[in-house]
């Protein structure tokens, strides 16, 4: 099978390429990727020289880069985005021109070339807050920040195809995930190498926010099973199963690392911040999936990966990051 991937050079796109690799000997990955901030070509650098995988430069808001990529290509698997809330809150013109834009140039290529499967891959924001109970595939959306809200009409735009065009569209929803690669700007690999560095972790609110944590490598099976078996037109809810408060994350990390909690800094809350984020995933349990990462032991890996890959993240907190960071944390 030749997959094109897109955004393969970000967090969980890089794991997804390296999962595939290794674990599907029969199979070649194109990689389209921008490489903005959040891309970094650090994160396949050991699978360069795989004759298998073939990277491109390119923005999938570009429809002549992408009909070049996805010629070819059996299957589409779509995680190039714009990925990050607090970024959103401070202006939304990328989340709206790669996530909603740049999903209808690949949806609308794969249909004009016709490509066999097209996965989404999208997020659980899209159904807002749930208060209660956990949301299942047929909920209404209600993204309550402008990332989520450009998630979900890329979601839309994705039925859509599917609905009037035929092609075959699947969307996966995922929890939280966390992991190796992960771009500092997120609360785990943020607190995880702020503490490292003996600065102070900035837990939003009162730290109760719950979300639901899944190893990223856990979401790479998911989406792999999908992709080879998942039924057209259909929506996957991926949940890790762990629900956790921030401000226990927060504790766990700091005790993995041997720091005191003094570090943890209590500052202003996020507007328009979601409490809690819970996915029913029944649907995906019934194909065959489920995470085989104890969140306990997950953590405790992913700990340990930014220990000992300072080589990797320093730099990515260093430029650009400080001028972002100080301009998010400063006023809290
Ligand atoms: P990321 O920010 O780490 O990586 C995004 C990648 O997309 C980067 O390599 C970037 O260079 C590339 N990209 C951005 N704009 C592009 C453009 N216009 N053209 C081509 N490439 C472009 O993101 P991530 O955390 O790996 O998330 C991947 C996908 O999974 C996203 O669609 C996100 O919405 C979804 N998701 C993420 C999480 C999470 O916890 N990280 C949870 C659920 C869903
Ligand atoms: P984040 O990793 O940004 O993911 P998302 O917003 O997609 O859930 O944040 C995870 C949780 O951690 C969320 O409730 C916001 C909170 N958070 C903090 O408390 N402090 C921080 O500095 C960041 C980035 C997030």
């Amino acid at each position: 099978m030749k997959i094109l991937v897109t955004g393969g050079s970000g967090f969980i796109g890089s794991n997804f390429v390296r999962h595939v690799l290794a674990t599907h000997p029969d199979h070649a990955v194109v990689n389209l990727d921008k490489l903005t901030y959040a891309g970094n070509p650090e994160n396949l650098r050991d699978v360069e020289s795989d004759r298998r995988y073939r990277f491109v430069h390119g923005d999938i808001c570009d429809a002549a880069a992408v009909r070049d990529a996805m010629a070819g290509a059996d299957a589409v698997v779509h995680f190039a985005a714009e990925s990050h809330v607090d970024k959103s809150n401070l202006g939304a013109d990328e989340f709206l021109r790669t996530n909603v834009s740049g999903t209808f140039t690949l949806l609308d290529t794969a249909r004009e070339l016709k490509v066999g499967r097209f996965v989404q891959v999208s997020t659980d924001e899209v159904y807002g807050s749930i208060a209660r109970g956990a949301a299942r595939e047929a909920d209404l959306l209600n993204p309550s920040n402008p990332y989520a809200a450009s998630k979900a009409a890329g979601d839309l735009f994705a039925r859509s195809y599917w609905t009037t065009h035929g092609l075959p569209v699947i969307i996966t929803r995922s929890s939280n995930n966390f992991g190796p690669y992960q771009y500092p700007e997120k609360a785990t690999p943020l607190f995880i190498t702020n503490a490292i560095e003996d600065r102070p972790l900035p837990l939003y609110g009162d730290g109760r926010n719950v979300r639901d944590w899944l190893y990223v490598l856990d979401n790479c099976e998911a989406i792999d099973l999908v992709l080879h078996r998942g039924r057209d037109g259909e929506i996957y809810n991926i949940g890790g199963g762990t629900e956790v408060e921030n401000a226990e994350l927060t504790r766990r990390i700091l005790r993995l690392l041997g720091k005191p909690e003094s570090l943890i800094q209590p500052v202003r809350d996020r507007p328009g911040h979601d409490r809690r984020y819970a996915l029913d995933s029944s649907r995906i349990h019934d194909l065959g999936w489920t995470p085989r990462h104890s969140f306990d032991a997950a953590l405790e890996a992913t700990v340990a990966w930014y220990r000992t890959h300072e080589a990797w993240w320093r730099p990515l907190k260093s430029g650009q990051f400080k001028a972002y960071y100080a301009r998010q944390y400063s006023n809290r």
